[in-house]
């Protein structure tokens, strides 16, 4: 990798808002372009608390759309060593079972890491890393459906569960620590993760970063 220093782009926004939709379709049609040595994606998700010493009635208790369920100074730490060309071993969390699993996935150091989670404006170090930071400006019913759909689906959940966490947590929190968070955006994207014109002015950005770094 050339002598400078990566670039960090923060995509956040709402639960189920397109966020990985979106970092993944940039990271998949710029790989051919600039190769798997240029970009990757981390997920905040991946960075939900070790759970394992709690009871799985307990783990489904946890607040997760609260900052607190997230290791944000490990996060922090992990995007301090990428920017100085160190690897990380990042943690692989599972949605079954609550808490992480024992593998880590080690990321190398590349000039541009994706980095997609809800609550990444919320803590001003994690923010601090962030060169462009993202906002997902999907509407919370659009949000909602794909939730459900997503839930039911990929993550083995009951409507009445999908519901009940979504009014005492997610819908809460949403308002409480997401949608404020929108202020720190450097860009606002609507329509959600399939939004090509927004695709392609990232893409476009990112390309131009690249041409300056080598
Ligand atoms: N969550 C959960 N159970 C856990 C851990 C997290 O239900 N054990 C939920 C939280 O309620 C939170 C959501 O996972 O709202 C965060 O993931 P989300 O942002 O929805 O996933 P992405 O795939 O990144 O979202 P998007 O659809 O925007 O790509």
């Amino acid at each position: 990798m050339p002598n400078s220093k990566p670039t960090i782009i923060a995509i956040t926004g709402a639960s189920a808002s397109g966020k990985s939709l979106f970092a993944h379709t940039i990271y998949e049609e710029l790989v051919p372009e600039i190769g798997e040595h240029g970009i990757s994606i981390i997920k905040e998700d991946a960075y939900y608390r070790e759970q394992s010493h709690l009871s799985m009635e307990q783990r489904v208790l946890t607040n997760y759309d609260h900052p607190d369920a997230f290791e944000h100074t490990l996060l922090t730490e992990h995007l301090k060593q990428l920017v100085n060309k160190q690897p990380i071993k990042c943690p692989v969390y599972c949605y079954k079972t609550h808490t992480r699993t024992d593998e880590f996935i080690e990321i190398q150091p590349t000039p541009i890491v994706l980095v997609e989670g809800i609550l990444l404006f919320s803590n001003p170090e994690l923010r601090s890393q962030f060169d462009i930071k993202v906002y997902m400006d999907t509407p919370l019913d659009i949000c909602l459906i794909r939730r459900i759909q997503r839930d039911t689906i990929e993550r083995e959940r009951t409507i009445e569960s999908i519901t009940q966490q979504y009014l005492t947590m997610v819908r809460p929190m949403y308002y409480q620590h997401i949608e404020p968070a929108k202020a720190y955006a450097d860009v606002v994207i609507t329509k959600g993760g399939k939004n090509r014109m927004a695709i392609e002015l990232l893409k476009a950005k990112i390309r131009q970063l690249i041409s300056k770094k080598q």
